[in-house]
C-alpha cells in the first residue's frame, strides 16, 4: 500500500507532529498546491466556447479556499444568504455569483435581489414568489434532465426521487407562470448529483439537457451541474475521475448543439467535490485502544461531528497512520477507528486492515477538503476544528481558528 501524503509530499516536509500539537487535534490542513491545480482544471474544460465553472462551496467555504478559487479564475454557486454573504466577503463580485436554493422563503430571496445575484428558481411556487418580489427581471430555471447520478441515494438530485429541480413535464406551466410576471428566463441549470467515477452519467444528463434547452429560445448560459468524482480508494490505486476525456466528450455534444441552436450561450459548470477532496486531509489523535472480544478499537478525537460523510452515507475515507512524525505502513491487523461522540455509530471506518495502530498515534484522514469542515457540528459540545493551509512556499498558516467554548455559549440569550 502506498501513502498517498509521502508521495504528493502533502506536508511539504514539516513536521506533521509539530503542526498536531501547535493547533491541536482535530485539524483540517489543506495543500495549496493540489488546491490550485483542481480548480485550474475545471476552470478548462471547456476551451472552444464561452465556458465558466462555478466552485460550488458547499463542499468548502473556507474564505481563503474562495479567495484561492478567484485567484484562479473560478467562479461560485451559493446555495444560501449565508454562502452568498460570503461569497461577497472574499471579493467576488454579484455577477461572479450563481444563487441556486431550493425552498427559500422571501426574505432570503429579497437578498439575493438586493444583491443582484442571478437566482436558480426550483419550483412553480419559487418562481411565484420571485416574480411577485421582482416583476420584470432576468431569472434562471433548474429544470430535471430525468437522470440522476451519485454516490448514495441520498446524494442524486435528479430523476423522479429527489425534491430539487422542475419536472419536465412543468416546463410549459413554469413558463407560463414566469411570462405572467415578465420574468426573462435567461439562464437554466441542472445538477444531477454527487461523486460519480465516469463521465458517462454527466454525459448523458448533458444529452437530456440540451435537449431539453431547445425549448427555451434566446438563453444567455446553460449551467450543467457538477458531481464529478475523486478517488476514494487512492491507497489501492483507484483511477482518478477522467477529466481530459469529458472535455472532449462534452465539447462534441456542444458543438452538436451550437450548430443548430441559433446563439452561442455561456456554458458553466458547478463542481464542489473535485476543487477541495484531495486538497484537504483531517489529523486526529489516537486517545485509547481497546479490544472488545475480536474487535480492536482505535478510539479518536475524530468524531462524527468533525467529518460526518461516514456516518451518514458510509463513505469510505482512506486513513493513514503516522506515529512519531513518521508514516507506518507495514503489517496490518483489522482495526475499528471510532471518534469520541456519545453513539455506537460514531465510526470512521469497522474492521478495516490497518498498520498496527498505537495509543498517541496520529491518523490522518484523506479526502476530507470537501464536506469535511462544511458538515461539521457541535454535537456533544465539541468544538468546530481548526484549519491549517500548507501553501506553495512550503510555509504553513492557521486558515481557521477552533472554536471556543465562549463562541458556543455566546449564543444563549
Ligand atoms: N450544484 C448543486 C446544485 C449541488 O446541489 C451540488 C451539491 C453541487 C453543485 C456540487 O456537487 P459536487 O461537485 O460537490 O458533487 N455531502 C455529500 C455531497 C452533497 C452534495 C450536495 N450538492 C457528500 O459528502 O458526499
Amino acid at each position: 500500500m502506498n501513502s498517498f501524503i509521502e508521495k504528493k509530499e502533502f506536508f511539504k516536509g514539516n513536521d506533521i507532529e509539530k503542526i498536531a500539537e501547535e493547533f491541536g487535534t482535530p485539524l483540517y490542513v489543506y495543500n495549496e498546491d493540489i488546491l490550485r491545480k483542481r480548480m485550474s482544471e475545471v476552470a478548462g474544460i471547456i476551451t472552444k466556447y464561452p465556458y465558466k465553472a462555478n466552485y460550488s462551496i458547499k463542499a468548502n467555504s473556507n474564505i481563503e479556499i474562495l479567495k484561492i478559487a478567484r485567484e484562479e479564475n473560478v467562479n461560485c454557486d451559493a446555495m444560501s444568504e449565508g454562502e452568498i454573504r460570503l461569497l461577497l466577503k472574499a471579493g467576488f463580485t454579484p455577477d461572479q455569483i450563481f444563487f441556486v436554493p431550493n425552498n427559500i422563503d422571501a426574505k432570503e430571496m429579497q437578498f439575493a435581489i438586493d444583491n443582484g445575484i442571478m437566482t436558480s428558481l426550483d419550483s412553480i411556487d419559487q418562481i411565484n414568489l420571485y416574480g411577485s418580489l421582482n416583476p420584470g427581471s432576468k431569472c434562471a430555471l433548474r429544470i430535471n434532465p430525468g437522470v440522476g447520478a451519485g454516490h448514495h441515494e441520498k446524494v442524486v438530485t435528479a430523476g423522479k426521487n429527489t425534491k430539487f429541480a422542475i419536472a419536465e413535464e412543468d416546463i410549459d406551466e413554469a413558463k407560463r407562470i414566469a411570462e405572467s410576471y415578465d420574468l426573462k428566463i435567461c439562464g437554466i441549470n441542472q445538477h444531477v448529483g454527487s461523486l460519480y467515477m465516469t463521465p458517462e452519467p454527466f454525459l448523458n444528463a448533458i444529452d437530456q439537457f440540451l435537449r431539453i434547452a431547445r425549448k427555451f429560445p434566446d438563453l444567455e448560459f446553460i449551467d450543467f451541474g457538477g458531481g464529478f468524482g475523486i478517488p476514494y480508494h487512492k491507497l489501492e490505486d483507484e483511477e482518478p475521475f477522467d477529466i481530459f476525456r469529458l472535455s472532449i466528450e462534452w465539447t462534441k455534444r456542444l458543438d452538436a448543439f451550437v450548430e443548430s441552436y441559433g446563439s452561442i450561450p455561456l456554458f458553466k459548470s458547478e463542481p464542489g467535490r473535485y476543487c477541495v477532496a484531495e486538497s484537504g486531509v483531517l489529523l486526529g489523535r489516537v486517545n485509547a485502544v481497546k479490544f472488545n472480544g475480536d474487535h480492536k478499537y482505535v478510539g479518536t478525537d475524530v468524531g462524527m461531528n468533525v467529518l460526518m460523510r461516514p456516518v451518514l452515507y458510509d463513505s469510505w475515507h482512506d486513513i493513514e497512520i503516522i506515529s512519531n512524525g513518521k508514516v507506518v505502513t507495514g503489517m496490518k491487523e483489522e482495526a475499528t477507528i471510532t471518534g469520541n461522540i456519545c453513539e455506537s455509530g460514531d465510526v470512521l471506518c469497522k474492521d478495516r486492515p490497518m498498520p498496527m495502530i498505537k495509543d498517541n498515534d496520529l491518523i490522518c484522514v484523506l479526502d476530507a477538503g470537501a464536506y469535511g469542515y462544511s458538515m461539521c457540528s457541535s454535537y456533544n459540545t465539541r468544538l468546530k476544528p481548526a484549519e491549517v493551509m500548507i501553501c506553495s512556499d512550503g510555509s504553513y498558516k492557521l486558515i481557521r481558528r477552533r472554536e471556543t467554548f465562549e463562541d458556543i455559549f455566546d449564543t444563549f440569550v
